[in-house]
């Protein structure tokens, strides 16, 4: 740019020259704006080295990298929480890390993560931009996975109608019955009582695991997870690759045509939807309520159906993953599950099942509900923000661009529920170091999880109806030995969105 710049200057210096007319005062001209440009050139060069040291030497520290690919090696796939608790060990509350040319910053304490993500929550909304996923497979509909960009805040503010503090209570009723379903599928059908999320989202009947819809659902998640892993994809380290013709890519090909196969079967089940609605057959779900809206806020059709697909996907794994995690910790601390108990026989008695009023008299299954979350975060290394501005945090210097993920473990290995109570056990606390919710499982800012009312509705709700229903017990092995699931073999698989 500034070559071209210069060249023009040259040019229009020489025409004067050519017309004899103020040679001299010509070469004055050329002189000194020879000379600004070189001074405009210098100043380029100084600022660009001045940036790129400042940036190197106030970067927060981290893990040596190797050329170009940097930190990728050390990162593995999975369980990438145990690297960055060693890392956190060795270089503190916040460090670095390069992965193929991103740079990423990981918080690893509740303050750095809030002073970043909720207190700088304008300047730290933004996602990764990776063009496999979001461009080619999911063509630009998935709102959770763009920037801060306009389609993410309609979006946001459409579901914030539906999911919002008050919003959900309409979907109490549903959620009650989900929970009754769920405990009689866990003495009926062990494996499949978590699928009863897509109650909630399209209205259907809970569905078998092996059912096309769900299978459906679960591969497109998959294919999300898989491409949001760093480097998965060559396009998103040489962008420029996103513009070859399908034909000559094969993984562009695949892309789009996964794109349009799941667009035409998530348009049938929108509209589907749609027809009980008018019908008059709709349940209360997410997909009735947002098809009403979808005009006000600007969505087509296509896009909807995106969007009510991202919401099953979003609520299913993460919340069945997060019983799985209570029955975990019943298995391993059969006290709490006892008090649990002894409340539910105390306040909801045995002749009827829990409801939602009994919410206020149940102050320890809400603290459960509570420290399951925070004790094993379903997705431990959180969902990254990107910083859309240059900032200074601490003495480091965080440029536009950066990743952030926070990765936080407080107190990690205790379950106690008591935490969350004050000495007479029926008034809920917060500790005064974490959110008010007591822990940092749904995120940060604005790009906090926007089902997170809908989850603590449906966990309460499910909790309570399955330790009213249930001694949750350990197995017998063939010496009959109890064998109790130990609490530090973990499952790295799913999706958090
Ligand atoms: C126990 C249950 C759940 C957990 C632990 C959970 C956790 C999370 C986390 C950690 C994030 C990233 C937040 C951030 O970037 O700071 C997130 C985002 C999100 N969650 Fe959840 N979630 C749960 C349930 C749900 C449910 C039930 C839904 C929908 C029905 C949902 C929909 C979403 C969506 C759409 C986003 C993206 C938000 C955005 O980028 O603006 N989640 N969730």
């Amino acid at each position: 740019m500034l070559q071209s710049i210069i060249s023009r200057t040259h040019t229009a210096v020489v025409m004067w020259d050519i017309s004899g007319n103020i040679k001299n005062l010509a070469s004055a001209v050329l002189e000194i704006l020879l000379s600004h440009s070189g001074v405009v050139l210098l100043i380029g060069a100084v600022t660009v080295t001045v940036y790129k040291s400042v940036r190197k030497q106030h970067a927060p520290p981290g893990p040596p990298r190797l050329p170009f690919l940097g930190n990728i090696l050390q990162v593995p796939r999975q369980f990438q929480s145990i690297p960055f608790l060693d890392w956190s060990t060795k270089y503190g509350p916040i460090f670095s890390l390069n992965l193929l040319g991103q740079n990423i910053i990981v918080l690893n304490n509740f303050k750095t993560a809030n002073d970043l993500l909720e207190r700088r929550s304008n300047i730290y909304n933004s996602r990764p931009h990776l063009i496999m996923l979001q461009d080619i497979l999911c063509g630009g509909s998935f709102p959770p996975l763009e920037g801060d960009a306009d389609i993410w805040r309609r979006w946001r503010r459409a579901s914030h109608e539906t999911f919002g503090t008050k919003g959900v209570e309409k979907y109490q009723a549903v959620q009650s019955k989900a929970a009754a379903l769920a405990a009689l599928r866990i003495a009926t059908h062990p494996s499949g009582w978590e699928h009863t999320i897509e109650v909630t989202v399209y209205g259907w009947p809970p569905l078998e695991e092996d059912s096309p819809a769900i299978e459906l659902v679960f591969k497109l998640a998959e294919r999300v997870s898989n491409a949001a892993v760093p480097g998965a994809f060559l396009v998103d380290i040489f962008p420029l690759m996103k513009f070859l013709p399908a034909w000559m890519a094969r993984w562009k090909r695949e892309g789009e045509e996964f794109h349009n196969q799941m667009s035409a079967v998530l348009e049938k089940y929108l509209s589907d939807a749609n027809e009980q609605m008018v019908s008059g057959d709709a349940q209360t779900c997410y997909v009735s309520e947002f098809i009403q809206t979808e005009d006000r806020h600007g969505f087509s059709r296509k896009t909807s159906a995106w969007i009510s697909a991202v919401m099953l996907a979003a609520g299913a794994e993460t919340t069945s993953s997060t019983m799985t995690n209570f029955l975990l910790a019943m298995l391993n601390y059969p006290g709490v599950m006892r008090k649990a108990q002894a409340e539910l026989d105390e306040v909801v008695g045995r002749g009827r099942v829990p409801t939602f009023a009994d919410m206020d008299n149940l102050p320890y299954i809400r603290a459960i509900v509570r420290e399951t979350l925070r004790w094993r975060p379903v997705s431990p290394i959180g969902l990254p923000h990107v910083a859309t501005e240059d900032n200074w945090y601490e003495g480091y210097f965080i440029p536009k661009g950066t990743a952030v993920d926070p990765s936080i473990y407080p107190d990690f290995d205790v379950y106690r529920p008591e935490r969350f109570l004050d000495e007479s056990g029926k008034v809920e606390i917060s500790p005064s170091d974490v959110r008010q919710s007591g822990h940092a499982t749904f995120g940060f800012g604005r790009r906090i999880c926007v089902g997170m009312h809908f989850a603590d509705q449906a966990l309460f709700i499910a909790i309570a109806t399955i330790l009213w229903a249930f001694d949750i017990n350990p197995p017998v092995d063939e010496n009959g030995d109890v064998v109790i699931p130990p609490t530090d073999q973990l499952v790295d698989a799913g999706t958090v969105v």
